[in-house]
């Protein structure tokens, strides 16, 4: 285990932004975590993956690269198994083991980059499956303490890209592992949404396994998402705001085909990238950042943007959605 002074962060964030750690430590086990914490520098940040946040200056304290590895089948059952996995390793790693012993649940969330100790945080989701489907319980080690805590689902009060992690408790754990259910047969496979059910016709999957959603969700992921190794990005930046049916309602007036979903409250979720788009913002390029010519809600560092730069863009963008539909977009991206 190695302190490090002054650190680039710049191999540890996926937008790719220039920033120092004051102190920086990689950490492989709780008890590596502990003799960190014990070291008194403080504040301490945890680094999970790197692709949610956006660095908008040097990090004063101690940040900690998760780096805590292993899955372990740790329970049975008839049609179920229960899997810790560490948070150090990385997302897709995981979901990759899970389709390769044929244990369902993860499929539709391939691809997704970053952490597994990061995952529960936002509560990642893509394709109609959200972390919290298969969510068993996870535990932490609280960064005042050094004690280790579990946390049940309800304790983390999942919510769409939310959860505890981000609010009451924000900045005040690590997530050492996670602890999943999976199907081991008579897996209930999600193919309905978006394009999934059009990609596997067009691999010509009559019968879908496990491997061939994964594959579906990776090709059309690839299609419409820059890869983060080519061109600096977080994946979506803003949440797709949930409103009352009257703000969709006013939208309509002007734009009869607004995409929409109906929430199970009576009120509606408009995609972002759909209002972004329609202020212009789509493709369009502002210095080194600007929103992804495929996708609008997607921010990318085209080289050398730095976070103030793309954090400016961001509030651009808000202010624009605003002052166009009188939605205020919220970042899903950690702004530091
Ligand atoms: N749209 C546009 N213009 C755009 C982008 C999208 O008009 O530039 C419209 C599309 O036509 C479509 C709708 O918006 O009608 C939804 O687009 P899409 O299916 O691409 O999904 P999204 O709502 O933009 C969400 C998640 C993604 C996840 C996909 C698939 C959020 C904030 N984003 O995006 O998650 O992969 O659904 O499930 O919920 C992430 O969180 O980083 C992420 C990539």
């Amino acid at each position: 285990m190695l302190l490090r002074e002054n650190t680039p962060l710049l191999p540890y964030n996926t937008f790719g932004l220039e920033a120092q750690a004051a102190h920086f430590i990689e950490i492989q086990s709780v008890a590596e975590l502990n003799q960190a914490l014990q070291s008194g520098i403080r504040p301490v940040f945890i680094l999970g993956g790197g692709s949610n946040i956006l660095l908008t200056q040097d990090m004063p304290g101690l940040v900690v690269r998760n780096r805590i590895r292993g899955i372990s089948v740790v329970r049975r059952f008839k049609n179920r198994v229960w899997v810790r996995v560490g948070g150090g390793e990385v997302w897709h790693d995981f979901v990759q083991w899970a389709v390769s012993q044929d244990f369902g649940g993860v499929e539709n969330m391939s691809l997704i980059p970053g952490s597994v100790g990061a995952a529960p945080v936002q509560n990642i989701g893509a394709y109609g499956v959200e972390l919290k489907d298969v969510f068993v319980n996870l535990e932490a080690v609280d960064l005042a303490t050094g004690r280790a805590r579990q946390f049940s689902r309800p304790a983390c009060h999942f919510g769409y890209r939310d959860s505890f992690f981000k609010r009451e408790g924000k900045g005040r754990y690590c997530i050492t592992s996670v602890t999943f259910s999976l199907s081991t047969r008579q897996h209930r496979l999600n193919t309905s949404y978006g394009d999934i059910h059009k990609t596997l016709e067009n691999m010509g999957v009559q019968h879908p396994t496990l491997a061939a959603i994964s594959e579906a969700v990776i090709r059309i992921r690839s299609s419409k998402l820059p890869d983060p190794a080519v061109i600096g990005n977080c994946g979506s930046f803003f949440k797709n705001p949930e409103t009352d049916r009257a703000v969709l309602e006013r939208i309509q007036k002007t734009h009869p085909n607004a995409p929409h979903y109906p929430l199970p409250d009576g009120r509606v979720k408009i995609p972002a990238g759909w209002l972004i788009e329609q202020c212009g913002w789509k493709g369009k390029r502002v210095g080194n950042t600007g929103s992804y010519e495929k996708q609008a809600l997607v921010l990318v560092n085209y080289g050398g943007a730095t976070g103030q730069e793309v954090k400016a863009l961001a509030l651009a963008i808000i202010e624009s959605v605003e002052k166009s539909f009188g939605v205020r977009l919220e970042a899903e991206v950690n702004m530091i």
